[in-house]
């Protein structure tokens, strides 16, 4: 058969894990592809919420292979912890396969992430301090230490030197860290290896074996298109592609093989972090969205920003991943709202127009959005499991949503868990 990705539509956290979960029973693999763990995906299992940020969301499922691509970049540390804590909770997390490619987060990394940002002071990125930005750097500029290198002791000394040289001067010299030596590396990540070493595999073959024997891969996304640091609002992004090109590149599985890409978009939107973010409320509205969506980040815990859905960065998204479908999740929060708004283009101060994301930073930063008003529904919509069941108004919502990014919205998520899910069409 062939594979199915999976991408957030605006700055992450558009119910990916969820949605993910709920799919994932009709895969035989399910793979993280890109980022590391400052994802936060929520699942509910059996009634218990539990928070991944680097084990895709279909380790639920004893049929399913979880796997984490070569694009990734993996903090062993937490990958031990996170797999520890669902073995705790009787989740079996023998199955799970590791790209011999993947790069290491180190312990510099996290140190140079939060000394970066605090030398940033008021222009910080505001990122997550995973250590993330660093690992992907290191990994651009051939100094990355990869899982495999976990494996060969010498190797492993050699490659984590030679990444010293340079990085011990930045700790000490620009920020007034302190350094690190080979030896407290090579002790703390090579016993890591032992733990990790019957998860390692070749990705790339495997799921390309895999598809062309008739079985089904669907590719999770992180984060979302507009932390994509080529498609994104750059330098506000991430240092990976969430991207459904991100799917190709952090597996090794080549576009011919992708039948379907799905979009996953709050039915409004939010933002963790600084950057630019055209249809953000700093009113009433803007707290009830916080309040209603419980809009706290799922790995730092700080509050999102939160805005009305904004049609424009939805039509960018179809374009940028080629979304065959969307996802609207979060509509029950809505409920909460007398009237309204969707943002359907933006205007800037010269009066021009946009129908999508603006070409260059500073038309999007200040583009004030304008708006369409609906009327909303204010009744309780968390029991609907079918579209006739939604009030009139949800469905006229639902409607103009479609319409406006030209791509059929496929489920909509009416609740956090796993059946409070309207399927309009089916994926596999
Ligand atoms: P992800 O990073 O895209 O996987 O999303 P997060 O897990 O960080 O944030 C989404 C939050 O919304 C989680 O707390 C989910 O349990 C919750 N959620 C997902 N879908 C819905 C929905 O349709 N309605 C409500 N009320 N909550 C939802
Ligand atoms: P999921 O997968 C929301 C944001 C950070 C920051 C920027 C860069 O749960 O949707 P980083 O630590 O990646 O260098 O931070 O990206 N960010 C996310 N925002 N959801 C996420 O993941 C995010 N992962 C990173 O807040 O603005
Ligand atoms: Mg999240």
């Amino acid at each position: 058969m062939s594979g199915v990705v999976l991408v957030g539509v605006q700055w992450g956290d558009e119910g990916k894990g969820k949605i993910t979960d709920l799919l994932a029973s009709q895969f035989d693999y399910v793979v993280r592809f890109q980022g590391g763990n400052n994802a936060g995906h929520t699942v509910i299992h059996d009634g218990v919420k539990l928070q991944l940020h680097l084990i895709p969301s279909g380790i639920m499922y004893p049929d399913v292979v979880p796997v984490i691509g070569n694009g990734c970049v993996i903090d062993p540390k937490v990958l031990l912890r996170e797999m520890k804590t669902l073995e705790d909770q009787d989740i079996s997390t023998e199955r799970l396969l590791i790209s011999t490619n993947a790069h290491l987060i180190m312990p510099y990394h996290r140190d140079l992430d939060g000394a970066s940002e605090l030398r940033l002071g008021a222009n910080e990125i505001g990122t997550t301090r995973r250590g993330i930005g660093p690992a992907y750097s290191d990994k651009a500029t051939r100094l990355g230490i990869r899982m495999q290198d976990l494996f060969d002791r010498s190797i492993f000394r050699e490659k984590v030197a030679a990444a010293l040289v340079e990085t011990n001067d930045v700790l000490e010299k620009i920020y007034g860290l302190s350094p690190y030596s080979v030896e407290e590396i090579a002790e703390e990540y090579l016993e890591y290896a032992e733990i990790l070493k019957p998860h390692i595999a070749e990705i790339s073959s495997i799921l390309n074996g895999a598809i062309s024997a008739g079985k089904n891969v669907f590719f999770e996304g992180a984060q979302g298109t507009l932390l994509d640091i080529d498609h994104g609002t750059y330098p506000f992004v991430t240092s990976s592609n969430p991207t459904a090109g991100g799917a190709c590149i952090g597996t090794g599985v080549g576009p011919t093989r992708i039948k379907r890409v799905l979009g996953i978009a709050k039915a409004y939107i939010t933002r963790v972090g600084s950057g630019p973010f055209p249809t953000e409320l700093f009113d009433e509205d803007g707290d009830t969205f916080i309040e209603i969506g419980h809009e706290y980040g799922t790995t730092t815990g700080r509050q999102r920003r939160a805005g009305w859905y904004d049609a424009v960065i939805t039509r960018y998204a179809v374009d940028v991943n080629g979304l065959t479908d969307l996802a609207i999740t979060k509509l029950d929060v809505l409920s909460a709202f007398p009237t309204i708004k969707i943002c359907t283009e933006y205007e800037d101060a010269r009066g021009n127009r946009y129908k999508t994301v603006p070409g260059h930073q500073s038309a999007f930063h200040h583009a004030t959005p304008l708006y369409e008003e609906m009327p909303g529904w204010n009744v309780d919509i968390t029991h609907c499991r079918k579209f006739e069941e939604l009030p009139q108004e949800a469905q006229d919502y639902i409607n103009r949503l479609e319409e406006l990014a030209g791509v059929p919205v496929s489920m909509i998520a009416v609740g956090p868990s796993r059946e409070q899910t309207i399927i309009r069409r089916s994926l596999v």
